[in-house]
């Protein structure tokens, strides 16, 4: 069981999500929360450590983020980044000053011994000084760690177990980054390393058979990863009081649903049912261009097959969502129960008649959410799957839809990712799919004329999809991907390869 725990108290920095991750990857669950929070509510979490992230912000302004200064009177082991550091000096009594210049960028820090750089030599530190900087640590505190333009790089005490970075050890251009983090956790926090995500798997199934007992949870499976995680810990750890429902809206990518009913309802044995609406998703959508429209038709149009499915079902005591940490953080801190408002299963709580939400993931990281479906046992099809729009193809079909196009791209669309996969390019690259364009023009074929759609292939490289860089596809492979769809699938006479990054582009053509 999991017992460890290091609180990371949100002062806005951008890499503070990072910092969470980096030590749930060392092994120790660690969550994000507000800097505001309460010192009895941390001393209810019985934390093994605290870290105070960095932040824009300055202490000497009159809007400054602070903590509550007890906090550092706990005897917890604390580490302040950046931000932090010069907050912590601050509250104690050392001397920090305005910078006049922003720094940022790489420097050669010098550690003095010290537990927090155990094993750590001169190396390169990622600085990123917004305003302040500490001149003189507080009484009690020494200075542990220099670089040649800054005499105070990092301070602390031992004896109180409190430390100051101004540099950032999350970002991986800090060269021994993770050994800092590492030094904090294992060697002052005295972690013991139990988040693993076997122990996560077996503390959840006990969780939910005690929550659950012998009632009845639904959930919706979009054949994305949270949901397909969620689902297959769900079942196990309650087997078939466990229904799942998945509503084919007839624009998924080819055999995609045969496949999550072959994996989920024949291989494990769960209660699965798809809804082929496909035919009501399509007459609402025959004819209509405008990807906005398109949108809205699929949201309404999934709330109505739900309503049908819930008058049916009638009441359920609980209702299971794949909510993942990102969007418990992204929404902001609350207290307030979060219903994910994915458009897969969009406005399902409104219309299903339930008792309780379960968020199983709702602790993991994307990344996390992986490693859990791999130790569940699932296919890396099911747990490494792109992402996909919750529209799906229509997002790809440019231009009024009707099944005819759809039909085209489904075909393409296999194809290329046929292609990809033969060639050993689908870890490489993050996201690769076919688009149908709108636009048709002369081709030949054998001795005939044709007049027929251009396909566009999309291949990007990216870390989060924010930014996105296009993929090198190697020549030989567009060429086999270019031949073999235009030799295969009826109605399209030309290929053409998108070599635009995000931004300007984005990933999806809309
Ligand atoms: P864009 O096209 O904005 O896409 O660069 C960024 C990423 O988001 C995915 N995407 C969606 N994902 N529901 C989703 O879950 C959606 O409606 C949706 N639309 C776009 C897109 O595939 C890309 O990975």
């Amino acid at each position: 069981m999991r017992k460890d725990i290091v609180l990371v108290l949100d002062f806005g920095g951008q890499y503070n999500q990072l910092i969470v991750r980096r030590i749930r990857d060392m092994g120790v669950y660690s969550e994000l929360i507000p800097y505001s929070t309460s010192v009895e509510k941390i001393l209810s979490y019985d934390p093994l450590g605290i870290v105070l992230t960095g932040g824009p912000n300055s202490v000497f302004t009159e809007k400054s983020l602070v903590m509550d200064p007890k906090i550092l009177d706990l005897g917890i082991p604390i580490l302040g980044i950046c931000y932090g550091a010069q907050l912590i000096a601050h509250l104690k009594g050392g001397v920090v000053r305005s910078a006049k210049t922003k720094e940022y960028g790489k420097c050669v820090m010098h550690a003095e011994p010290s537990p927090l750089f155990k094993g750590v030599p001169a190396s390169t530190v990622i600085w990123m000084s917004h305003t302040d900087y500490v001149e003189a640590p507080p009484e009690g505190y020494k200075v542990i760690a220099s670089t040649d333009t800054c005499p105070v790089a990092a301070y602390g005490s031992d004896d109180k177990k409190i430390y100051g970075v101004q540099f950032h050890p999350e970002v991986v251009h800090t060269e021994y980054g993770n050994q800092i983090l590492r030094n904090f956790l294992y060697e002052i926090c005295r972690a013991t390393g139990d988040w693993t995500m076997k122990n996560f798997i077996d503390e959840m199934v006990e969780k939910i058979r005690a929550k659950v007992g012998g009632r009845k949870v639904l959930l919706a499976m979009s054949g994305g990863v949270d949901s397909a995680v969620a689902a297959t810990l769900m079942h196990k750890a309650i087997g078939k009081n466990l229904q799942c429902v998945l509503v084919d809206h007839g624009l998924m990518r080819k055999n995609e649903v045969s496949e999550v009913v072959s994996v989920f309802r024949d291989g494990l044995g769960m209660n699965l049912e798809a809804i082929d609406a496909s035919d009501r998703f399509l007459a609402k959508l025959d004819g209509v261009a405008d990807p906005e429209e398109k949108r809205k038709i699929i949201g309404a149009e999934f709330i109505h097959v739900f309503e049908d499915f819930g008058k049916k079902l009638g009441k359920v005591d609980f209702l299971a969502q794949g909510t993942i940490y990102p969007d418990v953080i992204e929404s902001g801190f609350g207290d307030a129960a979060l219903i994910k408002s994915h458009h897969n299963v969009g406005g399902l709580p409104s219309v299903i008649d339930f008792d309780e939400i379960i968020e199983p993931l709702r602790d993991l990281f994307k990344d996390e959410v992986r490693k859990v479906g791999f130790e569940l046992g699932l296919d890396k099809k099911i747990v490494m799957r792109q992402p996909f729009p919750g529209p799906g193809l229509a997002v790809r079909v440019i231009g009024a839809i009707t099944k005819a196009k759809l039909d085209i791209l489904r075909e393409a669309d296999a194809i290329m990712r046929e292609e990809i996969a033969a060639n050993g390019l689908d870890s490489e690259i993050w996201q690769y799919f076919a688009v149908l364009t709108d636009m048709r023009s002369v081709g030949v074929m054998g001795d005939m004329r044709t007049y027929d759609y251009t396909v566009a292939l999309r291949a990007v490289t990216s870390v989060d999809a924010m930014t996105a860089d296009w993929a090198r596809i190697p020549y030989e492979v567009l060429a086999k991907i270019s031949s073999r769809i235009v030799n295969e699938v009826n109605g399209v006479n030309r290929i053409v390869y998108d070599i635009t990054s995000k931004p300007p582009a984005t990933i999806e053509w809309e």
